[in-house]
This record gives structure tokens, sequence and C-alpha cells, in this order.
């Protein structure tokens, strides 16, 4: 399976998201020559220092400053806002698809006008596909639905299929900057697992030979058809990355209890908790979206 856009092809892999991010961030810093990093408000790119310096929720960073310096954040989807990113700019990190905002999706046009911004000042644009990666959104890459290319693309999570596994992206001559000065300028000891790579390839065959990724599209459509209820004010979705808005938080957290009890794992997320995350495996059926939903409604209902 073909799955990289030509040019970007030199995969570090790591063991977690948070590393990918981790080792992302580094590559922009020496590629640049800079230290600058902009990322979105509401963005979530993981728990470590560095992943946690560039994250767009103050709540979440607020007991664990001092944190990284040079970071700042923009509007995820404002136009204005390009005009922040300048040429002190190392780089600019965003998810394709706002996963713990609540599943949030910028438009094209803004994803081309950032693309332009950032080769126009020489900043590189790191795209975090941990989430919306691996066929999640109906197409293997999300940014794919966008026509842009990422000079650095980060993705764990479905890549491993279960197993821990992640990876930073970018072509040769960016990657290069990691074999002098020093040589060895990022290492891991268990990156790429021969277990987890294992995985991996295993996760990417059955994407390929289920024909899976086609199916995204079908079967979102299908939760969005059967999950009507006045209690749910709005459903957004990218393919199989769903949120199901409720009145408040106060509302959702019992019916997600409920929804647990009665099998269905589920929550809220971490900046928008008056939603809730319909993430299932690309392999679900459609008699298990029908059962799921079934049971989503009951713990709506109280019953
Ligand atoms: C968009 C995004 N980036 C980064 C991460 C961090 O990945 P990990 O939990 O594997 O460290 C997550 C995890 O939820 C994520 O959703």
């Amino acid at each position: 399976m073909d799955t990289l856009p030509a040019g970007l092809d030199n995969v570090y892999l790591v063991n977690s998201g948070s590393e990918a991010i981790e080792g992302a961030m580094k590559l922009a810093k020496r590629y640049t020559n800079r230290h600058n990093l902009i990322s979105c408000t509401n963005a979530y790119h993981g728990s470590t220092q560095g992943a946690l310096s560039i994250g767009g929720n103050e709540e979440f960073k607020r007991g664990y400053r001092p944190l990284l310096p040079g970071t700042s954040q923009i509007f995820y989807g404002s136009f204005s806002d390009l005009a922040k990113i300048t040429e002190d700019t190392a780089a600019v990190v965003i998810e394709t698809i706002q996963g713990e905002a609540g599943i949030r999706v910028a438009c094209t046009t803004y994803f081309q006008a950032l693309r332009t911004r950032c080769s126009e000042v020489g900043a590189l644009l790191i795209l975090d596909e941990i989430q919306a990666g691996f066929g999640r959104t109906g197409t293997f890459w999300a940014f794919e639905q966008f026509e842009i290319v990422p000079d650095i693309l980060v993705c764990a999570k479905g890549m491993g299929g279960g197993m821990p596994i992640g990876a930073f992206i970018a072509k040769k001559e960016v990657m290069g900057v990691f074999k002098y000065n020093p040589l060895l300028g990022h290492i891991t000891t268990f990156g790429g697992h021969p277990v987890s790579a294992a995985a991996s390839l295993a996760t990417l065959r059955v994407l390929q030979e289920e024909n899976l990724i086609a199916q995204v599209a079908e079967k979102a459509k299908l939760f969005k058809s059967l999950l009507i209820h006045p209690q749910i004010k709005a459903i957004r979705n990218q393919g199989l990355m769903m949120a199901l808005e409720f009145e408040s938080f106060d509302v959702l957290k019992p019916i997600i209890d409920r929804a647990i009890q009665l099998g269905v794992i589920t929550d809220w997320f971490l900046f928008c908790d008056d939603s809730m995350r319909i993430a299932p495996p690309l392999t679900i059926t459609s008699n298990q979206i029908h059962e799921a939903c079934a049971l989503i409604l009951q713990a709506i209902d109280g019953t």
C-alpha cells in the first residue's frame, strides 16, 4: 500500500504519540535553526513536557510550569492569525482534525493558506495525525482531503493496531540533520520494536485486504442515522472520528457511566466535556454499529 506522499519517506519510529511529537519538535528546531513553535488553542499533542508546552489548554499546563520557552498559540481555523507565523517560527504544529477539542475541522482553504504561509516564511508545517491518521477519517491521512503535504507528519495510535508505536516522518533532507553535529541526534531504545513493527505491518495489511478505509464514510453515515435523540444536540464527525454533543457535562457524565455499564466504551473529550467520543475500531461491522447505537440510546434514556 502506498501511504506516503512522494519524498516524505524518512520514517523515524518511536514508542508513542507524545514521543513522536517530541522528535518532530526537535527536528524542526534543528533543521530551521529557530526555536519558536506555534500550535493551536485547544490542541492536544501529548503529556510529555515538550508536547504539553505546545498544548492549547492552560488548565492542563498550569501546574507544570516552567515549560518550554518560545511557544505560542493561534486559533485553529483563523486566517488572520496566520500572520503570527513569521521568519522566527521554527514550526507550526497542528492537528489536521482537532480531536480533544471535540472533533473540529478547519476548511480546505485554511489549510492551504497555512501551508502557503509556512512555506513563505520558512517555517515547517508539522501535522499531528496521531488520532486522524491510518484511515480513521476515510482517507489514509486526513491531510489528503485538504490537498496539502506537511513537512513533518506525526502518527501513532491506529498505526500499531493496539501495540505501542509512533513515528515522525519527513523528507530525507530534513531528517538528515539528526545524523551530524552530533551524530545520533535523536535516539530511543525500543523505538521500532520488532513486535510493534510487525503489528503495524499487520494493521496495514488488514486495512488493505479488508478494504476498511473505503467503508469509513458508509459506517459513519450509519452511526449518524441511528444516533437520533432529542438529547443529542449535534453530531460532529470526520469519518469515524465522531463527537455527540449534549447539553452539558452534567447531562453527559451519567450517560457515559451508563453506556460503559452496558458495554460501550466511551468518554468525553479533554477540552470539550459536553461531547461523547465515538471512535470505534475501523473493523466494526454494521451489526455492531446497530448494537452499539441501541445501547447508547438506552444509556441516554437511562433505562
Ligand atoms: C492528536 C494527539 N496527539 C498526540 C497524542 C499523544 O499520543 P500518546 O498518548 O500516544 O502519547 C494524542 C493522544 O491522545 C493525540 O490525540
